[in-house]
């Protein structure tokens, strides 16, 4: 006889239902053989009086194991447990050191280095960040965004929505952004031309995934965006890199390099360059439209931070330039807004967005409906532009104070241009430190400087990292750049380097 009484354990503190517990430990009891095939089980009334719970409780339990499969039920014989119970492998009942899931892997899978990279860790409160350029989630417009929401939520219409549709995003958002997009940014689009994304990520992936055959060439800066470079040499690019300088990627270069090699595209950001910040030339612009039209080459503009120019109206992007079908254009509100709203846009020639839609949705089936009406609503009713000029007027005092308290307390340690837009400055580290070090000093002083070695790819020894601003106030400012100077002086004092 099983000693029922001894290794079944109820935990009244649980909150998982009695009769739960106590199937799944018959279960466990099955798989493991100690209760074998056709084992027959105690009577309801005998199994309650031995385990000390009521019988209904049993009752629900045998019904339980008997819907899954484990045991059967024959009139007048009894309940037994099925002869077909599928062999697992041995693992005794009490041996409690064996994981039952976790880190063993049953199963091979692929792994590919060009994804290799620390996953982002949770901010703990105390600790200041160094980041990226991101924008200041207390300024995003969460009430209206949710009462938007709401309403669109609860309109009768609306049902439609909450099934399966289109894979290229919200028909309403799409109309608004052509609008939206035309107007703003010069461009000459009709509806066709945009796809709905999760983000400018996606349409970075869908393009480099639609265009790269294995050991096509991708030309990319000599400091670039390097999630862009993960997301081509995933797809089995080989990557070229050209010089960047205060205009941008040098496109002398690119024609260079265009004589040797077949070139399948050029990724930029030439609003403001990531990571240096520095804006394209025109003349650079109108080189490299030129040469993509010779050469036949694509053009992925990632213009992530489009919005954000401080000291002159946003450059038009190099998609208001093309007529002769270069240009893939990429952008998203998940920086002007928030990153938390994955709402983007692919701008390209039809052709493109179709075979696009058609890949995204092996991918992600589609995107949120209700959200991307929401940002239709948004946009259209002038709450998007507003809440940019809130957020421009805000990000420029942030630049000014952040650059101004840097230059104060820093200049001994640390160089940068103050950048026309964004939100992050390009800092150089005197060649004496080393961001190695200084990282480590900083996480005693609670300053975590987490990335510093995503930004020189092509190992050129600039020791320059971005530095996001517009996410401190000013006292968070001015505690960040004590911290960051408290840092310096213990590094002076342990010797440098
Ligand atoms: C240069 C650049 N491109 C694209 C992205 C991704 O943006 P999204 O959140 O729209 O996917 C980022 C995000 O940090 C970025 O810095």
């Amino acid at each position: 006889m099983i000693p029922y009484k001894t290794i079944i354990e109820i935990n009244r503190d649980s909150k998982q239902p009695v009769y739960i517990q106590l199937t799944n430990q018959f279960i466990d009891l099955i798989k493991e053989r100690t209760i074998p095939p056709q084992t027959k089980l105690p009577g309801t009334r005998t199994l309650s009086g031995l385990v000390g719970l009521h019988r209904k409780t049993v009752i629900a339990c045998y019904e339980e194991l008997e819907m899954q499969g484990w045991i059967v039920s024959v009139p007048k014989k009894g309940t037994f447990v099925r002869k077909d119970i599928p062999i697992l492998q041995q693992q005794t009942w009490d041996d409690k050191t064996v994981p039952r899931t976790g880190n063993k892997i049953g199963f091979a899978f692929k792994s590919n280095p060009a994804l290799d990279r620390k996953p982002p860790q949770d901010s703990v409160d105390g600790y200041m960040y160094v980041n990226d350029g991101v924008s200041d989630e207390r300024l995003t417009p969460v009430k209206e965004l949710s009462i938007t929401y709401r309403k669109i939520a609860n309109k009768k219409h609306t049902l439609k929505y909450l099934n399966y549709g289109t894979t290229y995003g919200s028909p309403e958002l799409r109309e608004t952004l052509m609008c939206y997009l035309n107007e703003t940014r010069g461009l000459n689009i009709t509806k066709d031309n945009i796809l709905i994304t999760r983000g400018s990520q996606m349409g970075m992936f869908l393009t480099a995934q639609l265009l790269v055959e294995d050991g096509d060439y991708i030309i990319v800066g000599e400091t670039n965006y390097s999630s862009s470079d993960a997301t081509f040499e995933f797809a089995g690019a080989k990557l070229l890199r050209v010089k960047v300088d205060e205009l941008g990627l040098d496109t002398h270069h690119i024609e260079k390099l265009c004589k040797t090699y077949k070139v399948k595209a050029v990724y930029t950001t030439p609003h403001h360059h990531h990571p240096t910040t520095v804006t394209l030339s025109a003349k650079r612009r109108m080189h490299l439209l030129n040469l993509a039209k010779k050469h036949h080459f694509a053009i992925l503009e990632d213009d992530y931070d489009y919005d954000f120019h401080y000291n002159h109206a946003p450059i038009l992007p190099l998609a208001s330039h093309d007529t002769c079908g270069n240009v893939i254009y990429v952008g998203s509100i998940c920086k002007t807004v928030a990153p938390v709203f994955r709402v983007g846009y692919l701008i390209a020639p039809k052709a493109f967005v179709d075979e696009c839609a058609k890949l995204r949705r092996y991918v992600d089936r589609q995107g949120d409906a209700i959200l991307e009406m929401t940002f239709s609503n948004f946009i259209k009713d002038g709450s998007l532009d507003r809440h940019i000029k809130k957020a421009v007027k805000i990000y420029k005092a942030r630049r000014d104070l952040f650059c101004e308290l840097l230059k104060e307390e820093l200049s001994d340690y640390l160089s940068f241009e103050i950048p026309k837009g964004g939100m992050a400055l390009w800092v150089r580290l005197n060649k004496k430190y080393s961001w190695n070090t200084v990282k480590d000093v900083a996480k005693q002083q609670k300053l975590i400087i987490s990335e510093w070695q995503y930004y020189d790819a092509a190992n050129t020894k600039h020791n320059a990292i971005r530095m996001g601003f517009s996410r401190y106030n000013e006292a968070e400012a001015r505690e960040f750049v004590s911290r960051f100077k408290k840092t310096m002086r213990i590094v002076d004092e342990q010797g440098g380097a």
